[in-house]
């Protein structure tokens, strides 16, 4: 098992769902955590059950709220960037809006943390930065081309940042989960539910420590010749 004790992980979105099992995954590994989403209430009561964790308000839309937030955390050695919106829509009547802060927070947010956390982990030789994408973002979905389009970008963002920093021992993967049980997919019909389960080779849906686990385990020393990888966690939806 590995060990993280010497290690501070900042989590987005970690008021619930996955973020908030990544942060508590990672917690058992040793490493501190600081746990980043905009709701601060919610964020304290998920702090409560984590030994040692710490809080920080964080509107990934915003630079200067992202710039704050990681000002306030300290030095940074495991970035995990989850948090993530959906505003669904086809395409022909998506407004410009849906489109922009969906971009924004899921995208642009990303990148920006990760230009947050950089110029330490470069200087350390060592960091750990994972991005949450998606099954989507590999096979595209109708109804979700914002959705889709920013985590699509995430791979590519993973990829060519992987590349330019590997020469300094900090790797970028990104996992993508596929159907994954949290408020994000609670609003799906009973319907869509079942079809999604009849295309799941493993027969159930993913639960967010499932996702965790992936995390935890690139974000560790074990996983240090991983770089530029996408670790689909989907239940064999798509291989
Ligand atoms: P969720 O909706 O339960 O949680 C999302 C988290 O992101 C919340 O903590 C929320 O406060 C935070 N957040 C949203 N907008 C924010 C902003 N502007 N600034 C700061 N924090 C913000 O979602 P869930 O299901 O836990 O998803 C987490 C990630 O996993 C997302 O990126 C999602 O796209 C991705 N994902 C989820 C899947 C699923 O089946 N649930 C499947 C594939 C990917």
């Amino acid at each position: 098992m590995t060990n993280m004790t010497n290690r501070t992980a900042f989590v987005t979105g970690a008021s619930r769902g996955i973020g908030r099992a990544c942060a508590q995954a990672l917690s058992e590994a040793g490493a501190r955590v600081v746990l980043a989403a905009r709701d601060t209430a919610k964020l304290e009561e998920a702090a409560m059950q984590i030994p040692g964790a710490t809080c920080v308000a964080i509107d990934l839309a915003s630079h200067e709220s992202i710039k704050e937030a990681f000002a306030k955390a300290g030095k940074i050695d495991i970035l995990v960037n989850n948090a993530g919106i959906t505003k669904d829509g086809l395409a022909m009547r998506m407004k410009k809006d849906d489109w922009d802060s969906v971009l924004a927070t899921n995208l642009t947010g990303a990148f920006l943390a990760i230009q947050q956390v950089l110029p330490a982990m470069l200087k350390a030789r060592w960091g750990r930065i994972i991005n949450i994408s998606s099954l989507v973002g590999q096979t595209g979905n109708p109804g979700q081309a914002n959705y889709v389009a920013s985590k699509a970008g995430l791979i590519g963002l993973t990829k060519s940042l992987a590349q330019e920093i590997a020469s300094r021992s900090v790797t970028v993967n990104a996992v993508a989960p596929g159907f994954i049980e949290t408020d994000m997919t609670a609003a799906l019909s009973d319907e869509v539910k079942s079809t999604l389960l009849a295309h799941i080779p493993l027969q159930r849906y993913g639960k967010a420590e499932d996702v965790a686990a992936a995390v935890r385990f690139l974000a560790s020393e074990e996983a240090g010749y991983i770089t530029g990888h996408v670790l689909d966690v989907n239940g064999g939806m798509y291989m």
